[in-house]
């Protein structure tokens, strides 16, 4: 049988740490709220040349209502994977219902001529929800740690 030594023991020990880290990061529940579909009802604000917001999120599942409210001139709001295309006049809102059931990335852009910038006014609809960017760039973190801490170990235990 192999006897470790001491120095090697402390290296197992790093990277024993960082792989339980790792199984930690992949088993643990999401930590938002629960995405049981909901209603939403979303207000959405247009003006030369942009939306408030310009980014949305939403969980996939949600029945969600777009309020559109331009305030300077006339804009559209089109939304690409939906098929949603408001149009209104300052002053007045428009609206369209539908379920967020497609999970993605969806832009959002104004589908009224209404300026030198209009081709730029854009948004952009996330139907999630995605654990994967966090739990990826958690992963990621925990390995580049553990590199370093057991490159350290190693390199302290070899100065001695
Ligand atoms: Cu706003 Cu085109």
């Amino acid at each position: 049988m192999r006897i470790y030594r001491r120095s090697e023991i402390r290296s197992f020990l790093v990277l024993g740490i960082a792989v339980g880290l790792a199984i930690g990061v992949m088993v643990v529940p999401w930590p938002g709220p629960v995405a049981t579909p909901t209603q939403r009802e979303i207000h959405i604000n247009a003006r030369q040349f942009a939306f408030e917001p310009a980014r949305l999120r939403v969980n996939r599942g949600d029945q969600v209502t777009l309020i559109f409210h331009p305030t300077d001139v006339v804009h559209g709001l089109y939304l690409e994977g939906y098929g949603v295309n408001l149009k209104a006049v300052p002053g007045e809102s428009a609206q369209a219902t539908f379920v967020a059931d497609r999970a993605g990335k969806f832009r959002y852009r104004c589908s009224v001529s209404c300026g030198s910038l209009h081709p730029f006014m854009i948004g952009e609809l996330v139907v999630g929800p995605n654990a994967f960017p966090w739990r990826a760039s958690a992963l990621a973190i925990i390995a580049a740690l553990g590199t370093v801490a057991f490159l350290y170990v190693r390199a302290w235990e070899a100065s001695r």
